[in-house]
């Protein structure tokens, strides 16, 4: 019996909601039937057609979709909020009990006919048309969602450290401000979702006039700003910091000694991988002139810089492998490179004390003249012994000591020691005379000895003037060096941080 009781009651139920049901669907369509007996939807639903119809208009940004700088055109997406009164869609509420809201399909009643203006958009309005919801006070609430494409002028003088301003002009394409009036709500940005490569700032919005030559009648617009920053990490960290190390990279041709041979290709190279780097650049720049992006002035500088490097090395090079019968160093040169340059870089000339210095300096060769006479005192009982053991000093000396009863002791004493000057005026005669009578096979051993000294003596001469050569290339090396470093530091920091959002860029994309 229960089980019955409880199936009639779900049966009454059950038939009591399919009458509800089908009592509102009455109301319904009674509703639609009479609001839409004698609606145009041309008509502007003002009460009286003096009367203007207030639209207000407000903007939900969803996304930022992408930023085409190249094309200069943003896309956005956007849900737009229009609201207004439609006079003629007003109901009792009591008369139609269960209705509070009717839903109507675009083309069924009045719409403002509200435009994106800068729009790049195929079809221009790229708006998806969704029903108008109304409620019984005939308030109507249009909600469009749509992708739009916008122009936009994007300004990319200090790309990557860029903020852009983006407007989006709306407006009514055909009614003036007396017919329609176009009031702005704030935009609303709860519901953004945020993008990996743009940051919002913000979304200010503005109402303004215009007025045409044709009429007194102002055109109203509602202009909305979308404010973005454009996050460094992303090109920071594939383009700024690349192109720092390669710019170190370059100086570090100066670094390289110059026997390796791979300075120039090191410089090239460096040259190359910019040259690169640049290409991706200008591939994401427009084509524009009006303004240089600021990572093109940086990567720009950085080529010079690099260029300029190449040719300092050639120019070390060629000093470097300097040709030593070839001229002499300049005057200047050798006071400006080798005295003050090199003073100033506190850089020894390598070797100094080892190598011979060449003929100008006396004093020395005058003391090793003497110590040679004060050995050549004691010399004669050894150079009688072993000849094996005898060194090229014990000839001089010996010779010396031979001579040492000639009268032209002295002359001959500052000759050997060759203080005196040229070689070649001590070879040929004079002493050969005066030795052969003496020891013939002894003098034709002097003879070679001094010919064997000769070729030392130039080649120590011409390896001096290659050292100095060299010297003056590391010279060059050194203060190039020291000169492209200091100009790459300011280059880099000088450049960059003309950026006006530099350091919020920096703090905000780097360290968070
Ligand atoms: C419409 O408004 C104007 C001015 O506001 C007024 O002069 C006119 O009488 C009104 N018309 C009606 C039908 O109410
Ligand atoms: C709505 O209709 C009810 C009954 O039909 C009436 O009493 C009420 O005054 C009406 N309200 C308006 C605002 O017309
Ligand atoms: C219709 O919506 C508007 C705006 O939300 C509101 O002010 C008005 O009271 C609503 N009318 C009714 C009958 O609910």
């Amino acid at each position: 019996p229960y089980s019955r009781g409880s199936r009639q009651k779900d049966l009454a139920l059950s038939f009591a909601f399919l009458l509800v049901v089908s009592l509102q669907g009455e109301h319904q369509r009674r509703l639609y039937k009479d609001l839409m007996a004698n609606y145009k939807p041309l008509e502007r639903p003002v009460f009286n057609d003096t009367h203007s119809l207030t639209v207000k208009f407000s903007f939900s940004l969803m996304q930022i979709m992408d930023v085409d700088e190249k094309n200069q055109v943003l896309t956005t997406n956007i849900w737009l909020q229009l609201y207004w009164n439609d006079y003629y869609l007003q109901w009792n509420q009591s008369d139609y009990p269960g209705v509070t809201k009717v839903r109507f399909p675009d083309s069924q009643i009045w719409k403002p006919d509200i435009l994106l203006y800068n729009s790049a958009d195929e079809r221009f309005d790229a708006t998806f048309h969704t029903n108008v919801l109304v409620n019984s006070s005939g308030y109507c609430s249009y909600l469009p969602p749509g992708i739009f494409k916008s122009t936009c002028y994007i300004d990319v003088r200090w790309f990557p450290f860029d903020v852009q301003r983006c407007d989006l002009k709306f407006g009514s394409w055909t009614y003036g401000g007396w017919s329609l009036d176009l009031q702005m709500v704030e935009a609303d940005i709860t519901g953004y979702i945020a993008n990996g490569e743009w940051d919002l700032v913000e979304v200010p919005g503005r109402r303004n006039e215009r007025f045409y030559d044709c009429c007194k009648e102002p055109y109203p617009d509602v202009t909305f700003t979308v404010v973005m920053r454009r996050r460094t990490l992303y090109y920071g960290l594939n383009l700024l910091i690349p192109c720092v190390l390669i710019s170190t990279l370059a100086l570090l041709v100066f670094l390289l000694p110059a026997d390796s041979g791979e300075k120039i290709s090191l410089g090239i190279t460096v040259l190359l991988s910019l040259t690169v780097f640049m290409l991706l650049v200008a591939e994401i720049m427009p084509a524009t002139s009006d303004s240089v992006p600021l990572i093109a002035e940086y990567f720009a500088t950085t080529m010079v810089i690099v260029g300029l490097s190449v040719i300092a090395t050639v120019l070390v090079l060629q000093y470097h492998h300097h040709d030593p019968d070839g001229s002499k160093m300049p005057k200047w040169t050798r006071v400006i490179l080798l005295n003050w340059c090199a003073w100033f870089l506190r850089m020894k000339r390598p070797g100094e004390e080892r190598v011979r210095p060449a003929c100008h300096n006396k004093h020395p060769r005058g003391s090793l003249c003497s110590m040679d006479v004060s050995a050549s005192a004691t010399a004669p009982h050894t150079t009688n012994g072993n000849m094996l053991y005898i060194g090229f000093r014990g000839l001089e000396s010996m010779h010396y000591a031979a001579a040492a009863t000639s009268p032209d002791s002295g002359v001959l004493c500052s000759r050997l020691g060759g203080c005196g000057g040229e070689d070649e005026v001590l070879l040929p005669t004079g002493p050969t005379s005066s030795v052969g009578s003496l020891e013939p096979d002894l003098a034709k051993i002097l003879d070679e000895v001094r010919y064997i000294a000769k070729r030392f003596r130039d080649q120590d001469e011409d390896e001096s003037v290659c050292n100095e050569w060299k010297f003056a290339a590391s010279v060059i090396d050194r203060l190039c060096l020291m000169a492209f470093s200091l100009f790459t530091i300011l280059c880099t920091i000088g450049i960059l941080m003309s950026a006006p959002n530099f350091v919020e860029a920096i703090s905000k994309d780097f360290f968070n």
